[in-house]
């Protein structure tokens, strides 16, 4: 347990539930990020989908992240927070006409284009502005994450990005359209990916992608692998900061780089995953003969993920530490519905009304997929310094 007794005793003064953000641990994140990946002259995207709070968005922009945006308000906000238009990417498979745009009119770097009518499209926009558009085509390279089915994206059977044989005709589409530039190819196979040789078969398929662009005279300028590496929810503390060496040094080795190529990442989760938690009170004890439960103030309308993908978050009970005499409880929020539930058979101290809970590794995915359900409140932050 990170959580000194001064942090915890702040934490009681608060009213729950909250979403604690550690910028220290944040800050340490990004630091090493940011030195693994100058090692090899990377360039990394920080995905705003993961976390777009601004304290967050604050720190990563300073620590010289780019950003990658997957709609029309995530590219303004990434421009408001101040990341530089030439580092700001736009992905997602449902472009609108507004979105692409108020895009072309920010001057951002690069559109990842998700289908070949979508290339037609944003030429079409950017002709009636007279401008040219960069662009990267999101190819499916049909390899498998080995994640959760919910997180996959790399699959033929995925709506993501555009499958190996409409590539000739992308290629035809590109040579008529004068307001298009092609600058390079993307990928992105899934998320919370934990094995790392996962990443060397994406390398394998990009390197044989790449070569069939080269052959037909597509001089690529960036190869853009995605993002998806995952982190460690059942040892926090052990992993706090994912091994971000050997994740890059697996690009270095294994993707083919032609001189003067940039190699490009879209991080999310690996970068501010664990410097968040989901602090809630207990309102409830139920002692059951077959099962016990704990109802928290917090819900899934705070922390999606369990009831969403089955996710398993770490859960413990703060306020008793010291004591050793554990039950099992099932441990659930307030909202009428049955997958509203954090953990099952989670060992934990007897507990109390009163007590304040921590869901832990919840920065990314956690307080941007809240909701209104229910007509809750928006879940607050608290800040360490
Ligand atoms: N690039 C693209 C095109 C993406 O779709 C995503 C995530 C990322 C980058 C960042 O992936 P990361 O490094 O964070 O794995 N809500 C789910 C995760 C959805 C991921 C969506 N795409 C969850 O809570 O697990």
């Amino acid at each position: 347990m990170i959580f000194d007794p001064v942090t915890i005793s702040g934490f009681s003064s608060q009213e729950t539930p909250f979403y604690y953000y550690d910028l220290t641990l944040l800050h340490k994140t990004l630091l090493a990020c940011k030195s693994a990946s100058d090692k090899y002259d990377f360039h990394v995207h920080y995905a705003l989908k993961a976390n777009f709070n601004e304290q967050i968005l604050n720190a990563v922009k300073n620590a010289g992240f780019g950003a990658d945006c997957v709609s029309g308000n995530e590219v303004k906000k990434a421009i408001e927070i101040g990341f530089d238009k030439a580092k700001v990417v736009f992905a997602g498979v449902g472009k609108s006409d507004k979105e692409i745009n108020e895009a072309l009119d920010n001057d951002i770097f690069c559109f990842n284009v998700e289908s070949v009518q979508e290339l037609s499209i944003i030429n079409e926009l950017a002709g009636k502005k007279n401008k040219k558009a960069r662009i990267a085509l999101r190819i499916n390279p049909n390899v498998d994450a080995l994640t959760h089915q919910y997180i996959t994206t790399g699959l033929e059977e995925n709506k993501f990005g555009i499958n190996q044989w409409e590539l000739t005709t992308c290629t035809e589409v590109l040579k008529q359209s004068s307001h298009l530039e092609l600058i390079g190819i993307h990928f992105h196979i899934g998320s919370q990916i934990t094995d790392l040789d996962v990443f060397k078969s994406l390398c394998v398929k990009v390197n044989e992608i790449h070569n069939w662009f080269n052959d037909r005279g597509f001089q690529l300028r960036v190869l853009n692998v995605g993002g998806g590496l995952g982190v460690d929810y059942h040892q926090p503390d052990q992993n706090q900061i994912v091994d971000f060496e050997q994740y890059f040094k697996i690009f270095d080795q294994f993707l083919e780089r032609r001189p003067g190529q940039e190699i490009h990442f879209e991080l999310g989760r690996a970068l501010v995953a664990q410097c968040g938690s989901l602090i809630s009170r207990i309102l409830y004890v139920k002692n059951g003969l077959k099962k016990n439960f704990i109802i928290l103030d917090a819900g899934m309308t705070e922390l999606m993920r369990p009831a969403l993908y089955q996710a398993f978050h770490k859960i413990e009970n703060l306020s008793r530490r010291e004591n050793s005499n554990t039950i099992k409880y099932d441990v659930v929020g307030p909202i009428c519905e049955s997958t509203d539930c954090f953990g099952k058979e989670v060992e934990l101290p007897e507990s109390e009304r009163g007590d304040l809970i921590i869901i832990r590794t919840a920065g990314a995915y956690g307080e941007v997929m809240a909701s209104g359900y229910n007509l809750r409140e928006h879940v607050k932050s608290v800040y360490s310094c």
